[in-house]
């Protein structure tokens, strides 16, 4: 099994394989039926900042095939807190674990980590560079979604929304959507937090448009996904610097049934900041069908059981130790 550090590491026949295992887990997540595949295995799940989703479904994901979990939450639970190098951390671990996933602030870390490791390890997130689960789950989302209208994810029209400078789940997804053809990107943000440059420029190199604007109203008037993130306030020197930019593009129904076309798919990372003055996305959204963002993550536990069964060479076993059940 190899590592999943980057989505620069898959080609476009590895992320239909990817979807192609991740739609036949479906059973499995479902629980309408059962697999033993991973009996035995181990998942070092080791989570050095806060996560809901991404630790929850990776743990999640191994269980439904069949695996146990442990977990580090939070440095504090960590004998990096006596000094101990990445290096011996990930000697140590691997040594008892058959595959871990990391999140860690630090860009770069968890490659760093993978190199000392004896097993393979998941990209859980590494500080604002790259969150590749994350954007395997939102592209097989907008797959998944855009089907139901007799689209593909060549020549789809996006409005990436907010933090685009730290959000991470945005930088890996447009990596992985230079893997398509004819992308429509509009990247709106404050100045301050635009999407890093070379990644625009290599989106450009793959041929797609890409259009940077601080006017959300005409950004999602004509795009199949309007995907908003949040301000990334961990990244900031200070809580004051990050309400600078809280709240400055919202999205809400009033906005969307102003501006968007009929069926314009609305997606988020998560998690949204709810606090007053941030409201990114708002929770009057929330009867709206085409708010996906819940689907995607759903999805994130078929995507992650996929990554789980790829890389330890299991997918041809899953149905063969599996059984219905009945609860
Ligand atoms: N989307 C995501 O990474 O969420 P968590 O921070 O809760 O894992």
């Amino acid at each position: 099994g190899s590592h999943i550090l980057s989505v620069e590491q898959f080609d476009r026949a590895d992320i239909e394989r990817i979807f192609q295992v991740a739609d036949a887990m479906a059973p499995y997540a479902l629980r309408r039926r059962v697999t033993r595949v991973l009996e035995g295995a181990i998942l070092g799940n080791m989570f050095f900042e806060p996560s809901t989703r991404t630790r929850i479904s990776f743990g999640c994901a191994f269980n439904l095939l069949g695996g146990e979990v442990r977990e580090t939450t939070g440095f504090e639970s960590s004998a990096i807190t006596k000094g101990e190098s990445l290096y011996d951390t990930a000697r140590v671990l691997s040594g008892f674990s058959d595959v871990i996933c990391m999140r860690h602030p630090q860009e770069g870390s968890v490659a760093e980590f993978a190199e000392a490791s004896r097993v393979p390890v998941l990209n859980g997130g590494d500080g604002a560079n790259e969150h590749p689960s994350q954007a395997l789950l939102d592209l097989y989302t907008i797959r998944k979604e855009l089907v139901s209208k007799d689209r593909g994810i060549d020549g789809l029209r996006i409005a990436l929304i907010g933090d685009l400078k730290y959000g991470r789940t945005v930088h890996s997804l447009c990596k992985l959507l230079r893997l398509f053809n004819n992308i429509h990107v509009t990247l709106v943000s404050p100045v301050e937090l635009a999407m890093p440059e070379h990644i625009v420029e290599e989106m450009r190199e793959a041929g797609h448009k890409v259009v940077i604007t601080e006017d959300l109203p005409q950004s999602i008037s004509s795009v199949d996904i309007a995907y908003s993130t949040r301000i990334q306030e961990e990244r900031f020197a200070t809580k004051e610097e990050a309400d600078l930019y809280r709240g400055r593009f919202r999205l809400n129904q009033a906005i969307y049934t102003q501006y968007c076309e009929p069926n314009t798919v609305i997606m988020h990372p998560l998690p949204r900041d709810s606090r007053a003055g941030a409201n990114e996305l708002d929770n009057d959204l929330n009867q709206n069908p085409n708010l996906a963002i819940f689907r995607q993550a759903d999805n994130g536990v078929l995507v992650r059981m996929a990554l789980f069964a790829l890389v330890l060479d299991v997918v041809d076993q899953v149905d063969k130790c599996s059984r219905d059940v009945n609860w």
